[in-house]
């Protein structure tokens, strides 16, 4: 990259996506390194920095250099901490062993988050992210050209609030990349909008594992003090809940943009002919989405 800091060093983790950058002081950063930390993510989707070990003050300083903050709307965080500081404890069950995209219910999803391991154990505890490119363009393209036409529900049930709800493209534009995304995760995302409820679950639970796989992945393994910073728009990311001990994590959380479909939906939203039956109710949540956007009139 040219106009990276002399005195930087970014080491590739794998064949996807991931990289450690050794040189930058999260704590003080010139705008130069700050265009710099932006570039390298584009290129690598998440990065690594050790050694930074930032006060609370200072990673959320560091933050606001890539937009304004947000808390996490739906779960608690430690009271003693700046509201822009989301706190995980694993020993208060703060553990994210499910695949996910951070708060794809919400209209306008984070753009990226920068998180400070605060403390993990000697062993285990890892997380492994996943690029969102890559899985797209892995896929055949009879599956690329349905999916481009596709829209998903996603709901926050994971947080005990289902009502909270969006419809996103399967495929999503990358504002900075102009790059395709496969944007379906395990975690919030539960329904295809215009398919039926089988066809759905079928295709979900296809895309779903397929992310996974692991040559799209990397594998961290942290130290305290280290920052790792993710673009929320195109990767996924799952923590292995394997360790013995306290992992406590810091987070702050850059406020999202508007997803850009990669294609307008091709068709229209699954609504079935007829009267209600026994398999009405896999529909339901649809429909009542649909209904509380105005997007149709029949009762279910
Ligand atoms: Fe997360």
């Amino acid at each position: 990259m040219s106009n990276m800091p002399k005195s930087w060093e970014v080491t590739r983790l794998a064949g996807a996506l991931g990289a450690e950058i050794q040189g930058p002081d999260i704590s003080d950063p010139s705008d130069a390194d700050i265009e710099a930390i932006k570039a390298l993510l584009n290129e690598h989707l998440v990065v690594f920095l050790p050694n930074q070990d930032p006060t609370v003050d200072a990673h959320i300083a560091f933050g606001r250099h890539f937009g304004p903050l947000e808390g996490h709307p739906n779960l608690g965080s430690n009271s003693d901490m700046p509201p822009e500081i989301f706190e995980l404890r694993a020993s208060k069950g703060g553990v994210a062993d499910e695949w996910h995209t951070d708060l794809t219910f919400q209209e306008q999803p984070a753009l990226m988050s920068i998180l400070h391991m605060v403390n993990c154990p000697e062993n285990g505890g890892d997380t492994i992210w996943t690029s969102l490119y890559a899985a797209y363009e892995g896929l055949s393209e009879p599956m690329q050209s349905l999916c481009d036409g596709l829209t998903a529900l996603h709901d926050a049930l994971p947080h005990n609030h289902p009502e909270q709800m969006t419809i996103h493209p399967v495929v999503r534009l990358h504002p900075a990349t102009g790059r395709k995304v496969l944007y379906v995760n395990e975690h919030f995302t539960r329904r295809i909008v215009e398919m039926n409820a089988t066809e759905s679950d079928a295709l979900l639970t296809y895309l779903t594992k397929w992310v996974t796989n692991p040559q799209f992945t990397i594998r961290y393994n942290w130290q305290p003090g280290t920052i790792g910073i993710w673009d929320n728009r195109c990767t996924q990311h799952f923590v292995l809940n394997d360790f013995i001990g306290e992992r406590v994590i810091q987070r702050v959380t850059v406020v999202g943009d508007q997803v850009e479909a990669a294609e307008p939906a091709k068709w229209q939203p699954y609504i079935r002919d007829g009267r209600l039956s026994a398999t009405s109710r896999h529909d339901r949540q649809l429909y009542m989405y649909l209904k509380s956007q105005g997007l149709m009139e029949s009762e279910l």
